[in-house]
Order: structure tokens, then C-alpha cells, then sequence
């Protein structure tokens, strides 16, 4: 059967609310590619959430109803894709539990991400032992579906080393039942927020997929263009020195992309009217994002029953999963001797 001889991915995002066009041009985009060519899980790592925001857990749950909108909004289909909740498959906790136990300290407190995360959010007591259990419960998710690739950004590179780690420890120690997953880093256009940094929720620089389009137009109107062009009788230099060009890039066909740069270059376009025209190429992009969005809030049921069934499927395999694992972990075998 082809879904059975399909390679497996697997891939999750931590419920940060509603997303923005980085997110869906840096990782959706992607999962909507994979989601023809393999098997794949998509869920929401809720549990990892809790890691850094576990005293305001109740955010949590309507942070990922938001989250799953978007990712239904733009794509991801669960006709194809497995998109469940870390939470609601409690295996993951067991199979992250057997590996603590076989994880050496020393490896997690070397995870570049752990010393670096703990002095950005100083703010918060990050001396937890399930912050610094983190890529355990990551390596968990990852292997409990005896995942090959894992789509992920290379912030999170260090955390698929060692679940690559941990993985070879496990299947030496007891039993080989776990294929060693691999990154899969993925080509990502450059989209930087509104003022030129990267877009992100904690900058205020972001364009959302729930915004509307008055919302759209109203910051792109405040996106920073070419600084070195102040009048529009300057001659200016989009793809050397223009920040809002990097959107212009993503969202205007070609042949009036070439004419915009003729049009700067000779004085003849404002920026004004450049980013209207740059406005309303991102509306209609979103327009579609935004009709699917409507359709699926209009049916309030709809995206708990999605994440049900998604849930269901993805334990059956969690379960299967832990039966080989229990076997390998409490029966002698000849790797024992
Ligand atoms: N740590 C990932 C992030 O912050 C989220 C995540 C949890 C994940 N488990 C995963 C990603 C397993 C890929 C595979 O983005």
C-alpha cells in the first residue's frame, strides 16, 4: 500500500497564538509541500509551551485553537496530515520518561539553546528541570513516530542532534526500534517585519493572517522603505536598499516588479504609492487564507473535532510505538547479554 511505504515526518510548532506571514513563507508553506509527498504528523507541542510559560498555562488552550486556525486557514489539510495536540497523546509523556533515564545530563546542559533562552527570558526562572528536559520531550515527539524527517528552522538544528543522540543510545542500549530522524532545513525567502527586523510577534513588526485588510494597508503604510531616498525626486535603489522590497519580491508578478525598480530608480514611483500597490497584492494573496478562515470559525466545532480525530490516529501509532518500546526496555534481549 502506498501511505504505508511513504516516509514519515514529523514536525511541531509551540502555540504562540495567531500567526504571521513569516510563519506561513518560513514553515507552513513548507509542511504544505510535505503533506503531498509524505506521511505526515503536525501538532502543537503544548507541553513545551508550559516549559517557559507555565505561569500563565491558561493561555495556553486558546493560544492553540488560533494557531490551528491558521494552520487550516492556509493549507495544511487534515485529509493528508495527522494535526493533533501533544497533550492529548499522554504517551508522549511516558516515552520522553524512559528517556530521561537514559539521557546524561551533560549533554542537555551543552544545548546551545538552553543557556541562551534562559539569559533572553531572564525575566522568567528558567532553572526548571523541564526546561532543561526540553529536547527530551522534543526527542520523544520526534521518535514516537518513528519519524525520518524533521522539518524545522536552524535555531532548532541543536535540538535534532541530540534527539539523534538519543536515539542511537536508546536502540544500543536496548533494541534497534527507531530509525535516527534527520533535519530537513527548508529554503526561506527573506521576509523581514515592518521595520526591517525579522518578523516577529514580540517586535510589533509582524502582518498577521488574521489581520484585516485595513490592518494590512494601515502597516504597510508605516513599513520603512529605501532611508537613503527621502524625496521622491531621489533616485532609489530597491533591491540594494529597500526594506519593503523584500515583500515586493514575494507578492508582485514579475513583470510589474521589474517596472516598479525602473519607475524608483528613475524617480518616477513614491514610496507612497508603492506600498499601496505593495497592500493590495498582500490582500489579495491573503484573500483566500482569510475566506477559509471565515468558513472554519463560522463552524465552532469544527477544529476540536479535527484535532480529535487527529489525536486518535496519532495514538493508535503512539501506542504501537510504546508496546515495541516497553518490550525493548523490560525484556532481556540478546544486547542484554
Ligand atoms: N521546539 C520546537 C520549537 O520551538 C517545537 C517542537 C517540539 C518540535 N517538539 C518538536 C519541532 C518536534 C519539531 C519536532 O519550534
Amino acid at each position: 500500500m502506498e501511505s504505508t511505504a511513504k516516509k514519515r515526518v514529523l514536525s511541531g510548532m509551540r502555540p504562540s497564538g495567531k500567526l504571521h506571514l513569516g510563519h506561513l513563507h518560513g514553515v507552513l508553506e513548507n509542511w504544505k509541500r510535505l503533506q503531498n509527498e509524505y506521511q505526515c504528523y503536525f501538532f502543537v507541542a503544548d507541553w513545551h509551551a508550559l516549559t517557559t510559560n507555565y505561569e500563565h498555562s491558561y493561555e495556553i488552550p486558546e493560544n492553540i485553537e488560533e494557531m490551528v486556525l491558521d494552520w487550516l486557514a492556509v493549507g495544511i489539510d487534515p485529509g493528508k496530515a495527522t494535526i493533533f495536540v501533544q497533550s492529548d497523546v499522554m504517551e508522549h509523556a511516558e516515552l520522553s520518561l524512559l528517556l530521561s533515564m537514559i539521557t546524561p545530563v551533560s549533554w542537555l546542559e551543552r544545548n546551545p539553546t538552553y543557556k541562551e533562552q534562559q539569559q533572553q527570558l531572564r525575566e522568567k526562572d528558567l532553572a526548571t528541570y523541564g526546561f532543561l528536559g526540553y529536547p527530551v520531550l522534543q526527542a520523544a515527539d520526534i521518535i514516537m513516530y518513528k519519524a525520518h524527517k524533521v522539518p524545522v528552522g536552524v535555531d532548532q538544528l541543536p535540538h535534532v542532534e541530540l534527539t539523534r543522540e538519543i536515539t542511537r543510545r536508546f536502540n544500543y542500549l536496548y533494541r534497534d526500534v527507531f530509525p535516527v530522524p534527520d533535519p530537513l532545513l527548508a529554503e526561506v525567502p527573506k521576509l523581514p517585519g515592518l521595520d526591517g527586523r525579522k518578523m516577529s510577534k514580540s517586535y510589533g513588526n509582524s502582518i498577521f493572517l488574521s489581520d484585516t485588510p485595513d490592518e494590512v494597508r494601515k502597516k504597510i503604510s508605516t513599513m520603512v522603505t529605501d532611508v537613503e531616498r527621502p524625496r521622491k525626486s531621489d533616485p532609489g535603489d530597491p533591491e540594494n536598499r529597500c526594506i519593503a522590497y523584500n515583500l515586493h519580491r514575494l507578492y508582485l508578478p514579475e513583470e510589474r516588479l521589474e517596472e516598479i525598480v525602473a519607475e524608483c530608480r528613475a524617480a518616477a514611483l513614491g514610496c507612497v504609492a508603492c506600498k499601496k500597490e505593495l497592500a493590495e497584492a498582500v490582500i489579495s494573496f491573503l484573500d483566500p487564507v482569510w475566506k477559509r478562515r471565515d468558513q472554519l470559525s463560522a463552524d465552532p466545532g469544527r477544529i476540536g473535532h479535527i484535532l480529535q480525530q487527529g489525536a486518535d490516529r496519532a495514538r493508535d501509532v503512539a501506542r504501537a510505538t510504546m508496546e515495541q518500546v516497553r518490550s525493548a526496555v523490560w525484556t532481556r534481549s540478546a544486547r542484554s547479554e
